[in-house]
């Protein structure tokens, strides 16, 4: 495929970043230059071990694993795990991959890709806390000007959170990160859960990847189910939101979502609403609208290119 966008994905696996990742190291939309990883569901030698082994479950050797900041800028480490399981991973056992981590910090990473390349040419999904890009930015602040879209799973507005009342996990386990990214020039696009709960894994969907039976439609089939299995015993859904898909399954297919434009502010002084993201959409307010926020999502259109990219 021609024009493919290179793109480096920030994450923290995780059973949803496990599935994002697997679309994205099968898609030829993607010319994959990294994966760096970074404290959050689990710790970071979790995080940077199951990128790992995921890697290594989708043939993708080529792609370097760096490793990133291990807590956030400000708060206490807070993890997921009784969304992702121990491990970080769900029902499946860790295993030592072979493949090792770069050489390299991953804020270093991030920054060494986009200042070599083209301005505006290299994307970046953040599917996790948002420490290492709020790191790189601080140490070269040219890069967000330089930085192509800035795609994230981050954020809860009209659906309330997912850890507290009003915030998204992502954004609430580092509210300052979440802050100097959206102060910054970062052309950010989130994909907060108005958008990711309108994704959801129902039996059918899983069955779909499952029945592909390559080792990477088993795993994420695996990473489903698990999910669906947690959902079901501490929220009550059927079906479980693959919630760090959505910026990926964008990057990829940009007409699977709708998005509106807007200024994103985060809550970082109250404890009671800390993470939370006020979304303004009247121009006339907000002056100018830098961000997108998106608020619909074409479910089927999603699954479909999962299973036709896990092929
Ligand atoms: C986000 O939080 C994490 O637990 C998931 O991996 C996802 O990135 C959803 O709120
Ligand atoms: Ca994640």
């Amino acid at each position: 495929m021609v024009n493919r966008q290179a793109l480096i994905i920030d994450c923290d696996p995780g059973v949803d970043d496990a599935v994002a990742l697997m679309l994205a190291f099968g898609a030829p939309e993607f010319e994959l230059l990294a994966v760096t990883t970074v404290g959050g569901n689990v710790p970071l030698k979790k995080t940077t071990r199951n990128a790992r082994m995921l890697r290594q479950i989708a043939g993708r050797g080529d792609v370097p694993v760096h490793a990133g900041a291990d807590r956030p800028l400000r708060r206490k480490p807070a993890g997921a795990g009784e969304f992702h399981g121990e491990e970080g991973l769900g029902f499946m056992a860790p295993f030592a991959a072979t493949g090792p981590v770069a050489d390299g910090h991953g804020v270093d990473a991030i920054i060494n890709a986009v200042m070599e390349r083209e301005p505006g040419s290299v994307a970046l999904a953040v599917l996790g806390p948002m420490t290492n890009l709020a790191l790189a930015l601080r140490k070269e602040p040219m890069m967000a000007a330089r930085l192509g879209s800035v795609a994230v799973m981050g954020g809860a507005r009209g659906e309330g959170g997912n850890i507290t009342a009003s915030a998204e996990f992502n954004v609430w386990a580092d509210p300052e990160a979440a802050d100097e990214v959206l102060r910054s020039d970062c052309k950010v696009t989130m994909f907060g859960l108005d958008a990711t709960h309108q994704v959801r894994a129902t039996d059918a969907r899983i069955a779909a990847v499952a029945a592909l039976q390559t080792p990477q439609g088993d795993t994420a089939a695996a990473m489903m189910r698990f999910s669906q299995k947690v959902e079901r015993e501490i929220v009550g859904w059927d079906a479980p939101p693959v919630h760090d898909v959505c910026p990926v399954a964008w990057l990829a297919r940009p007409d699977l979502f709708t998005l509106k434009t807007c200024r994103i502010s985060v809550e970082c002084q109250s404890e009671l609403t800390r993470g939370h993201t006020a979304v303004e959409f009247r121009p006339a307010i907000a002056r100018n609208l830098p961000h997108q926020w998106a608020v619909g999502a074409d479910a089927d259109g999603v699954f479909e290119l999962i299973t036709e990219r896990l092929r």
